[in-house]
Order: structure tokens, then C-alpha cells, then sequence
């Protein structure tokens, strides 16, 4: 069996996606990868918390800290060099990389939106907005994406979505959880999975799972 993939979950917030993968590596539906580092962009996440209980490190490189981006991602990648990481997952990271930065991981940097990407997604399109934006709009069907990142906001090559249907009269709170539930904490874990195992493979934007 191939050596397993090490992986760098990204965070910014309460990290109910990282949990995610945590459970997913400890119920043995994440086998191909281990989470080798949580990196925080803010101290005292509740993210961390989850990591440390977990028995995962964590740290944070503070975007705050650096006067600029390209220190701070110098510093975010001489972390990753150390730990010799092969993956990294956007779990609710709240800063946008640059192209440059993307360019050392390529096909290596995964995030999870909790919309149909190309609706409800790029600038200004986190957290409760998107929510708030598919109510307002009056979509009968959301869900979530699990994409490649790439130089542009929410759009690079999709590798998993799901749809939920969604309920009348929900507030944008709820659907946000229900987004979560049923879709955002199920395809995060199969999309890392299947990318250590090696089973994607890229033919122009189209992302095809092989067996
Ligand atoms: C999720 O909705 C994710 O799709 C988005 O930010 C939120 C993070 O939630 N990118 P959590 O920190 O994983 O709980």
C-alpha cells in the first residue's frame, strides 16, 4: 500500500468541516490521507480546540502578524515544508491565496462551499450570506461544492456537489446547519479521500473519478 498523504486542514472559524475529517479518518472512510497539522489564521478558534482534542497539532499563522501577503504565505509555507505536506483543505478558511502560493500545490488545495458552484459563490459570497442570498433569490434547490482551488474565488475545477432541497419558510441560520448536515460534512471527507487515493484525474476543467 502507497504511503499515506499528509494533510493540512486550513481553518479560520469553528471548524465543523475539520471535524468532519477527524471522524472520517477515525471511523476509517479517510485511509488514503492523515491530517498531519490544523493551521488557524486567527488564535483561539474554536477549530484549534477541536484539533487538539483530537490528538491532531495545531498552530497559527496569524495573517495579522505579517505586514504583508507574501510574508504571511511565506511563513504558511514554510510550515507546510516542515511537516512535509502533501494536501491541503480549506475548512472555512476566511483569507483568498494567491496565485503564486496555489501554483506549489498544484491540484493539491481543496475547498468546500456550501453552495451549487456557479450559483451564490465568488467575492462576498461566505458564511450566512450565501444562505441568505439563495433565500432571497427564491432557489428551491441548494447545496455544496467541493472544488479545486485555483487563482480565482470559488472557481476552480469541481470535484463533488450535492443538493438539498430546501424546506419552505427556513430561516438562512437553519439552512446554513442543514447545508452542513447533509452535504458539506459528507462530501469534504469522500473529495479528500478520493484525492489521496489518487482517484481524480483532470481532463480540462472536468475533474473524472477513476477507480
Ligand atoms: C462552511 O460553510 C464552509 O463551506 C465555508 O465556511 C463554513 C465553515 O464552517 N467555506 P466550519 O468552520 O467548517 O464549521
Amino acid at each position: 500500500m502507497s504511503e499515506k498523504k499528509r494533510i493540512a486542514v486550513l481553518v479560520s472559524g469553528g471548524g465543523t468541516n475539520l471535524q468532519a475529517l477527524i471522524d472520517a479518518e477515525k471511523a476509517g472512510k479517510l485511509t488514503s490521507g492523515e491530517i498531519a497539522v490544523v493551521i488557524a489564521s486567527k488564535p483561539g478558534v474554536f477549530a484549534l480546540e477541536r484539533a487538539a482534542k483530537a490528538g491532531v497539532e495545531g498552530i497559527c499563522v496569524e495573517r495579522k502578524a505579517f505586514s504583508s501577503k507574501e510574508d504571511f504565505e511565506k511563513a504558511l509555507l514554510s510550515e507546510l515544508s516542515a511537516r512535509k505536506i502533501d494536501v491541503l483543505v480549506l475548512a472555512g478558511f476566511m483569507l483568498v491565496l494567491s496565485e503564486s502560493f496555489i501554483k506549489s500545490f498544484p491540484d493539491r488545495i481543496v475547498n468546500v462551499h456550501p453552495a451549487l458552484i456557479p450559483s451564490f459563490c465568488g467575492d462576498g459570497f461566505y458564511g450566512l450570506h450565501v444562505h441568505e442570498r439563495a433565500l432571497e433569490y427564491g432557489v428551491k434547490v441548494t447545496g455544496a461544492t467541493v472544488h479545486f482551488v485555483n487563482e480565482i474565488t470559488d472557481g476552480g475545477a469541481i470535484i463533488l456537489q450535492k443538493a438539498v432541497p430546501i424546506p419552505e419558510g427556513i430561516s438562512a441560520e437553519n439552512l446554513q446547519q442543514l447545508v452542513m448536515k447533509e452535504a458539506e460534512h459528507i462530501l469534504l471527507p469522500q473529495a479528500v479521500e478520493l484525492l489521496c487515493a489518487g482517484k481524480l484525474k483532470r481532463d480540462g476543467r472536468r475533474v473524472l473519478i477513476t477507480e
